[in-house]
């Protein structure tokens, strides 16, 4: 069986099993090709589409003993483990790998945090707030810091910039931890046990916040996958904005006068126009459309909430 098959089959089992995905793939094909590569110590960007020769050219260099035309008894067998396990756990993949991939960045990753997939990643490869900082924007805040992915990816994109990554869960800092040293930013990125902005006194240009909102309807109705990560990590109250709710009750007072919040919403925008209709937002365009995450201004803020 060569490498491809190997895939094709992989996937046709993840199919037939009928797995969710949606923590970094979108398709049973590139799900079982992350689990076979992975398994195969193979780099995840292998260019499958190669024939049979250059594929082994491009292979050669990284596993010299690794036939991708004729792939071994032993090898297929460990794959099969893996692609069983996937099924038989319902974990996301990167649970079993312990490897997330943003914007090309590897992450440490477990079931203490969310599996990092959030699109202020993109928006922040893309420059795209970019028009709303300015030289003196230097004082970052990852909100809901989670593993700590958009606070490093942060970090790696404006290298003037000291970032705060704050979680509630100690769990989920401990694993930002592993992140933040995995990137050599220790010196960059501080870490911070908070409840929403509670235990931060300081005032920041720019706060990025993928939180907690996901609303009570789609809680129910949640495959396995999700239901693998953190509850505390998804479950945003009735119409998901329980925590944005208190974040803009509490937010201007640590915002200097020029500062942005960029918040996820996922597919809340109705509950998020339904909960606060006087807020000025700009919405901005991602990979899944233009709903999914929002710009405020403190001024739009203060604006929105005063009496
Ligand atoms: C959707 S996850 C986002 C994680 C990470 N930023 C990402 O994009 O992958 C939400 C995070 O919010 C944290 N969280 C939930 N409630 C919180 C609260 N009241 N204060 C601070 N963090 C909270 C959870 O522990 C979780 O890590």
């Amino acid at each position: 069986m060569d490498l491809n098959q190997l895939i094709t089959i992989s996937a046709d089992q993840l199919v037939q099993a009928k797995v969710a995905f949606g923590h970094g793939t979108l398709t049973a094909q590139d799900e079982a090709a992350w689990l076979i590569l992975w398994q195969l110590k193979l780099p995840l960007d292998l260019d499958l589409t190669e024939d049979a020769a250059r594929l082994q050219a491009q292979v050669l260099a990284l596993q010299p003993s690794l036939d991708v035309t004729n792939i071994s008894k032993a090898q297929i067998e460990a794959c099969q483990r893996l692609i069983a396990q996937r099924i038989e756990t319902r974990k996301p993949a990167a649970y079993l790998t312990h490897e997330a991939w943003l914007q090309g960045i590897p992450f440490y990753v477990d079931e203490r945090s969310i599996v990092p997939r959030s699109f202020i990643a993109e928006l922040i490869a893309e420059g795209a707030f970019d028009g709303w900082l300015s030289e003196t924007s230097h004082a970052f805040l990852d909100l809901c810091t989670g593993n700590g992915s958009l606070a490093v990816l942060c970090a790696m994109a404006y290298p003037e910039i000291q970032v705060t990554g704050a979680d509630i869960s100690t769990d989920a800092l401990a694993v930002a931890k592993i992140n933040v040293e995995k990137h050599l930013l220790t010196n960059r990125i501080q870490l911070v046990e908070s409840d929403g902005l509670k235990g931060l006194s300081q005032q920041f240009d720019c706060i990025i916040c993928n939180p907690p909102y996901v609303c009570e309807a789609s809680m129910q109705a949640l495959p396995d996958e999700y239901k693998a990560e953190p509850l505390l990590a998804l479950a945003g109250g009735p119409d998901g904005m329980d925590f944005v709710r208190q974040l803009f009750i509490d937010l201007p007072a640590r915002m200097n006068d020029k500062a942005i919040l960029v918040l996820e919403i996922g597919n809340e925008r109705e509950h998020f126009e339904n909960a606060f209709p006087r807020l000025e937002a700009v919405w901005l365009d991602t990979s899944a459309g233009e709903d999914q995450v929002l710009l405020v201004t403190k001024e739009a803020l203060v604006q929105a909430f005063k009496a």
